[in-house]
């Protein structure tokens, strides 16, 4: 069985529904009520399609009474057995103040095909397809990862771009990059959109590295599997309850190296719709009382798509 070109079209129509939730909510300072805006939509839009559907990846846990839980069961029950994972706003400060590049994102894959991932951080590295798999790894010092990729490409430092997101936690990895002469690519958040930029040469990013969610990490290696780039992450757990949340969902090997396939196996969909417009596509437009969408999605293409849509 293989996942409908039915269900990529309704995921873009949920993905731009959910965008548009948060259209009202742009540059209002109000990131809670714009992401309750665009779960709202997500959820009940994905409960009206013909899948048996569970969230993996969500706004949170059952104890938490959220939205978009993980675990929580979606669809009419009538349709293939599917995995979910969801991120109605990815980048809530961009949408609360105007700033580029929020998305609304949506990712499946066929049951236990997706990794049921906790809400840690996750240390991440991507490049894309052009490098041969298994050549950069999570486990070299930056230095060998930069030797590698500038082996490879037959780029010097100096033409290299490192993306990663400006946090206090990267000043050892910022450090070791500047004194590589590599360029860097700072990201003041969203950090799916920062590694999807190792997918086409014309974003000028040739490595994407640092910590950062491990549900993003999750919703990242989905997009990335398609399009056959590289990627892997490991989970970090900061406090005990971390650690017992991650047990609780299966995880034993706290230390694990994932491969992209330990994340996502077989056929996935990853879409995103802009909510203000960034790097990868615009954001929501209004014009004459109708919205105007876009969407890049991935499904076993070599590239990200854009699709447009005016609702
Ligand atoms: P939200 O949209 O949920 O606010 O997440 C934005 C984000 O920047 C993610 O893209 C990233 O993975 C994570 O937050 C980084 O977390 P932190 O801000 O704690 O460093």
């Amino acid at each position: 069985m293989k996942l409908s070109k039915e269900l990529l079209n309704n995921l873009i129509e949920i993905t731009s529904n959910s965008a548009i939730a948060c259209y009202p909510y742009i540059g209002k300072n109000e990131k809670i009520l714009a992401d309750k805006a665009a779960t709202d939509t997500m959820r009940d839009q994905l409960n009206r399609l013909n899948i048996s559907g569970k969230v993996v990846i969500g706004e949170g846990e059952l104890d938490d009474a959220p939205m978009l839980y993980i675990g929580e069961i979606l669809g009419n029950g009538m349709g293939p057995e599917i995995d979910i994972a969801v991120d109605p706003v990815e980048g809530t400060n961009f949408v609360a103040k105007n700033l580029p590049g929020s998305m609304s994102v949506l990712a499946v894959a066929k049951k236990g095909n997706l990794l049921n991932a906790p809400e840690t951080y996750m240390d991440k590295i991507a490049t894309g397809k052009h490098i041969p798999k298994g050549s950069i790894d999570i486990d070299f010092t930056v230095e060998k990862n930069i030797q590698i990729y500038s082996e490879i490409t037959n780029k010097k430092n100096s033409e290299i771009t490192v993306c990663i997101l400006s946090r206090p936690r990267h000043k050892k990895v910022i450090e070791e990059l500047k004194r590589l002469n590599v360029n860097i690519k700072f990201i003041t958040d969203g950090d799916i959109s920062g590694a999807l930029l190792v997918t086409n040469k014309k974003f000028n990013v040739d490595i994407f590295m640092g910590i950062g969610g491990g549900p993003e990490g999750v919703i990242t290696a989905a997009a990335l599997d398609t399009l056959n780039c590289n990627f892997q992450g490991r989970f970090l757990f900061k406090t005990k309850n971390d650690i017992i949340r991650a047990k609780k969902m299966g995880i034993e090997d706290l230390n694990k190296k994932y491969e992209i396939n330990d994340i996502v196996k077989g056929e996935s969909i990853f879409c995103a719709t802009g909510i203000t417009s960034g790097d990868l596509m615009n954001g929501v437009i209004r014009e004459n009382n109708k919205y105007i969408t876009e969407t890049i999605v991935a499904h076993n293409k070599s590239e990200l798509v854009l699709v447009k849509k005016v609702i």
